[in-house]
C-alpha cells in the first residue's frame, strides 16, 4: 500500500516489519538496523543473498558516526561537504551492529539522506534505518513508489510516498577501511566532487573480494528484456521489435520504442531519468534494448556502470561465496 502516513510507518517498524521510503536517489526497503530479525525480512522479501551487506541510514551526521568505532579525518571531511546526500562511507563498525546487516564484515556502510521524508522518517522511528533499494534483487532500482508496488506489492505493508527520486542513481560508496579511501560504486555524487575535496582516491578493486564490495556483482540493475550497447549492436532486423535507451536525441530510425534520458546533453538530468526509463523500455515486450553510454565523466560513470551490468547475462544463480578464511 502506498501511503504518506509517516506515524504508521514508525508502528510497522518499531514492530519489527519492514517499510519503503523514498530518499533523493531510490527508494529503499528498511528495517530498524538493530533488530536482526526484521533485517531478515529485508533479505526475504528481496530475495536478497546474505553475503550482500546492507546500508545503514541514519538522521544526522552524529548519529551515523555514532554507528562506527574509528571515524577518520577524511571521513568528517566528507561528511561535511555531502551529508545529508548521495554519499555512502564504510567504515569500521561498532559491536552492536547485528552481523546481518554487515554480512558478518567488521564495517559498516553508512549514509544520511537528503530526501524530507526519509529525514522525517529517521527523526520519528529514532533509530537507524538499514535498507538496500526496494526492488527484487539483481533488477532495477525503483525510483518511484508506483515502481516498488510493481517489484514488491505484498511483500511489503507500507510504501511511503515521496514522488519521484531527484538523484535517480544510488549512492557513491567509498570505503574509508584501508590507509586510502576507495571507491567501491560510482553513483549521484560525481568523483571529481569527492576528489576536489579529499585527493585522488583508488579506483574499485575488479579482483577484489566479492564479499568487500558485493555491489560489484555483475549482473545487477538489469531488466528482464536482453540489453547490450549500441556501439556493439547490430539494427534492428526485419520485424525484430528494438527498443533504443538514447542519451540525447538520436537520429537512428528503425526502433520500436526510444528513451531520450536527456534532450540537453545534462548527465545529472540523465541519471534522474535513467531507471524510470529502463523500466518503460523493459514493459514493451522488446525483443532487445540497445543503450548508447554516456561520455566517462561526472555522473556518466554512474550511468555507465549501471548499464554495463545491465547489459551481463542475467545471472540466474546465485550461489553464497566460500566463508572468509
Ligand atoms: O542510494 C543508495 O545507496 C540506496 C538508498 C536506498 O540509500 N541504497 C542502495 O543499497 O543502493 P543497495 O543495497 O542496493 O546497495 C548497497 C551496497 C551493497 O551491495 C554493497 O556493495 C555496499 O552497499 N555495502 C554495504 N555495506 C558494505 C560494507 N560494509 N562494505 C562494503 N560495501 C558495502
Ligand atoms: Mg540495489
Amino acid at each position: 500500500m502506498i501511503s504518506s502516513n509517516i506515524e504508521e510507518a514508525v508502528i510497522l517498524l518499531n514492530d519489527g516489519e519492514v517499510v519503503a521510503f523514498p530518499t533523493e536517489t531510490v527508494y529503499g526497503l528498511g528495517a530498524i538496523a538493530f533488530n536482526a530479525n526484521a533485517v531478515a525480512k529485508i533479505f526475504e522479501r528481496k530475495g536478497r543473498p546474505h553475503f550482500d551487506p546492507l546500508i545503514v541510514h541514519a538522521a544526522t551526521t552524529d548519529r551515523a558516526f555514532a554507528l562506527c568505532a574509528n571515524v577518520t579525518k577524511i571521513a568528517e571531511r566528507l561528511a561535511e561537504a555531502f551529508w545529508p546526500g548521495p554519499i555512502t562511507l564504510v567504515l569500521p563498525k561498532i559491536e552492536s551492529i547485528p552481523d546481518i546487516v554487515t554480512a558478518g564484515l567488521p564495517s559498516v556502510a553508512l549514509r544520511v539522506p537528503a530526501h524530507p521524508v526519509a529525514q522525517a522518517l529517521l527523526m520519528a522511528v529514532n533509530a537507524p534505518l538499514a535498507a538496500p533499494s526496494a526492488n527484487r534483487f539483481g533488477k532495477v532500482s525503483p525510483t518511484t513508489a508506483e515502481h516498488v508496488l510493481q517489484d514488491l506489492g505484498s511483500r511489503v505493508p507500507l510504501i511511503l510516498e515521496g514522488g519521484p527520486c531527484q538523484r535517480g542513481v544510488e549512492s557513491t560508496i567509498i570505503s574509508l577501511m584501508d590507509e586510502h579511501p576507495r571507491l567501491l560504486r560510482p553513483g549521484s555524487i560525481a568523483l571529481e566532487e569527492i576528489c576536489a575535496i579529499i585527493g585522488p582516491i583508488q579506483a574499485p578493486d575488479a579482483n577484489g573480494d566479492i564479499r568487500l564490495s558485493p555491489g560489484q556483482l555483475k549482473s545487477h540493475y538489469a531488466p528482464s528484456t536482453p540489453m547490450q550497447p549500441l556501439s556493439d549492436a547490430l539494427p534492428p532486423g526485419k520485424g525484430e521489435r528494438v527498443g533504443l535507451l538514447a542519451l540525447t536525441s538520436p537520429s537512428i530510425a528503425g526502433y520500436a520504442a526510444i528513451e531520450v534520458l536527456t534532450e540537453a546533453g545534462d548527465l545529472r538530468e540523465a541519471a534522474t531519468h535513467l531507471f524510470a526509463a529502463l523500466r518503460r523500455l523493459d514493459a514493451q515486450q522488446l525483443d532487445r534494448i540497445v543503450c548508447e553510454y554516456a561520455p566517462a565523466h561526472g555522473l556518466g560513470l554512474a550511468i555507465n556502470d549501471r548499464l554495463s551490468r545491465g547489459c551481463q547475462p542475467k545471472q540466474t544463480e546465485l550461489r553464497e561465496p566460500p566463508a572468509p578464511k
